[in-house]
């Protein structure tokens, strides 16, 4: 019995201390984007926390690591009502405006001196948070201000959402922040939906609002959201600061994400040198701002200062003006995506927005274009924000001279002699799969996918390979050296040194990249291969359940859409990829040259049973042989079936034969299946 308690209490204490490993990671990762272990380490910690979880069910807490992605979707929305009203900020769209602004606060403060934080307008989502001894209860929507929608199961899966906060923060308080998705992801998330033929979000803040009013938070947790807390709204129990700036201050000690780019400024000409900093600088931001919020520092001033109608007089929003501008659509043409996708794009009349010549836009597919009724001729409005690819808004209507051609994609795709629609490319003949939206050409050969696969293998978020950018992989493939992607693992540095302009250094450094790159975790790799419908997410999903390409291949659609966040139209392209030869092929080239096929297992020390050597012999009562050995490599330890030197314990069962003896002369010990189960920590 003692020995049970002791070993349940160490269950405990390794469970408490991964928590907290894993959480501290989280804050470094999340909230100061300042990482100090590998994601493999990571992802290590992580898949011991859930292998001890899974086998002491009764000992995983709501603020648990492992308990951000809600198993179960949200029925609906509840109502909730917020305590403090959300106001929403008045605006100045110029500098006359702000300093009214700043004219009128002055005289209301009765000579009373104060200063301003500044902090950037960031387009996403108001949320509130409301933390109750420690722990996160709601995450609200603003919705009309007084009610919103509780959208807690999705708020809980971004990251930077603190879960539980310090002991030593107010038994109740709530504060307010912004969820938005960063631009990178934005671009991603809508190539996705594109080559789904999924409508496209129109900006940044519609995909994060769409994105976290999910009724399904799986879905919510594979969107890279991310939120900066930019005021308390109420705290009850403690004392707080008594400026915003200790405020924010404050909020950033108790774990939350608060913007590094806020500043504490001493007068209004400084206010003005922020906005203009950040007007020019605007677009380097990994986020989409559409102005600056000026808010008076002085908490009693905002007291007395008051409301008008909905908004506060303490805060302004100053906005950036919107960067757009028209041009004429020349015409729409079609280029082949890395898995066949045919994608349209608008060639425009060359104008320069906001100091940037603007070329080309994106428009996705033919829906989208059929919505918003774009035709080649037309004047269309154009809009650009930072890394976004420049979107067309739409046509101006008052501008049509009636001689705009709508877009008819299988038009634009009938080869010279009319009969058949085909691929821009390589001439073969398209194809549209059923149930899909997009039309496909179905030639995996296509120099434009195997140029574009290349690249996609090569590029950041897949085998990180320097040097095999869009041009590279042109060359590569003119030149008939790389064929597919395998072929990279096989280049010399004489064939790169034969390339014009390639030195013998280049040459060099590209070949020590590709030899790096053979050790890229199992979900970049899985990535790189480019499936279909697979994104950066769903491989790592992938990953985490499969450990290995090889058990990968062998999944059977049921297999694979078992798994929460898989659906059938993923299981069916993965098995559909790994039927094909051609793909098994290029694998086993892959295998050949030695890149890691494998999932690094990392054995985390605290596992309970990590280090022992078992051998389960005879018939047990409560388990099946493969269920005792599961449970116990899910400890950490080995579960072996012939007794060595090395054995640690025998578990042995009813009727364990000749097993016993050997263990017996051996010196080894045996326990019952009840000592087993102790061991366990389980009772049941
Ligand atoms: S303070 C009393 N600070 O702008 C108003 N709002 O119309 C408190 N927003 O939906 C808002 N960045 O979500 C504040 N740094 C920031 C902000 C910010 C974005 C949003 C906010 C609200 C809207 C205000």
């Amino acid at each position: 019995m003692v020995f049970y308690m002791m070993n349940l209490a160490k269950v405990k204490e390794s469970l408490e201390r991964l928590r907290a490993e894993i959480n501290r990671h989280n804050y470094f990762y999340y909230v100061l984007d300042n990482p100090e272990i590998s994601d493999a380490e990571y992802d290590a910690l992580m898949r011991g926390l859930k292998q001890l979880e899974a086998a002491y069910p009764r000992f995983v807490t709501p603020d648990s690591p492992t308990q951000r992605v809600g198993a179960v979707p949200v029925e609906a929305f509840g109502v909730v009502e917020h305590p403090l009203p959300l106001l929403s900020l008045g605006n100045a769209f110029s500098q006359e405006e702000l300093l009214g602004w700043y004219s009128r606060v002055s005289k209301m403060a009765g000579g009373r001196q104060f200063n301003f934080a500044c902090e950037h307008k960031i387009d996403g989502l108001a949320v509130v948070l409301t933390y109750v001894n420690g722990q996160l209860t709601i995450g609200a929507t603003r919705g009309d201000g007084f009610r919103g929608e509780n959208i807690t199961q999705n708020l809980r899966t971004i990251r930077s959402v603190p879960l539980s906060v310090p002991g030593d923060a107010p038994p109740r308080f709530e504060v307010r922040g912004e969820v938005f998705l960063p631009k990178e992801g934005f671009n991603k998330l809508n190539r996705e939906r594109a080559e789904e033929g999924l409508p496209l979000f129109a900006n940044p803040r519609n995909a994060a609002a769409g994105s976290v009013r999910q009724l399904d938070p799986r879905i919510t947790a594979k969107r890279p959201l991310d939120i900066y807390i930019y005021m308390l709204g109420y705290a009850e129990g403690k004392a707080t600061p008594q400026t915003h700036w200790e405020t924010l201050e404050y909020l950033r000690s108790l774990g939350f994400k608060v913007s590094p780019n806020n500043r504490l400024l001493e007068d209004i000409e400084q206010v003005g040198d922020f906005y203009n900093t950040w007007l020019e600088r605007r677009e380097s931001l990994p986020y989409e701002a559409d102005g600056i919020v000026v808010k008076i520092n002085q908490l009693d001033l905002h007291l007395k200062l008051g409301d008008v109608g909905h908004e506060p007089r303490w805060a302004v929003a100053y906005k950036f003006p919107p960067i757009q501008g028209t041009t004429t659509l020349r015409e729409i043409k079609i280029s082949v995506g890395r898995t066949g996708t045919l994608n349209p794009y608008a060639v425009l009349e060359p104008v320069s927005i906001g100091g940037v010549t603007i070329r080309q836009a994106a428009l996705h597919n033919e829906d989208d274009i059929r919505r918003k009724d774009i035709r080649e001729g037309d004047t269309v409005i154009i809009q650009r924000a930072g890394e976004v690819i420049p979107q067309i808004i739409g046509p101006v209507l008052s501008k049509r001279t009636g001689k705009e051609k709508e877009f008819s994609l299988l038009k634009k795709l009938y080869d010279s002699d009319k009969k058949r629609p085909a691929c821009p490319e390589c001439g073969s003949e398209i194809v549209k799969p059923e149930a899909e939206v997009m039309y496909y050409c179905p030639n995996a050969a296509c120099p434009a996918q195997v140029q574009q696969r290349l690249g996609h293998f090569a590029s950041r978020g897949a085998m990180d390979i320097r040097g095999i950018g869009e041009q590279m992989s042109v060359l590569l493939i003119e030149r008939g050296v790389v064929r597919d992607f395998s072929d990279l693992y096989y280049l010399t540095k004489e064939q790169l040194t034969s390339l014009e302009r390639m030195g013998d250094k280049s040459a060099g450094n590209i070949i020590t990249a590709i030899e790096d790159s053979k050790k890229r975790s199992l979900g970049r790799l899985i990535y790189a291969l480019g499936i279909r419908h697979v994104g950066a997410e769903t491989a790592e999903i992938l990953a985490k359940e499969f450990f290995s390409l090889k058990v990968l291949t062998c999944a059977s659609k049921e297999q694979l859409s078992s798994i929460p966040a898989i659906g059938l139209k993923i299981a069916d392209s993965v098995t559909a990829f790994f039927k094909n030869e051609e793909n098994i092929g290029v694998i086993d080239r892959l295998r050949k040259a030695g890149v890691q096929l494998e999932e690094e297992i990392v054995k985390p020390e605290e596992l309970p049973l990590a280090g022992q050597e078992f051998v389960v012999t005879g018939r047990l009562n409560r388990f099946t042989r493969q269920e005792a050995e599961a449970r116990i490599k899910a400890l950490g330890g080995t579960a072996k079936s012939d007794i060595t030197g090395k054995t640690t314990y025998l578990v042995a069962g009813v009727d364990p034969g000749s097993k016993l003896e050997r263990a017996q002369a051996l010196g080894i010990k045996q326990i019952t299946e009840d000592e087993f189960r102790r061991l366990l920590g389980k009772t049941a």
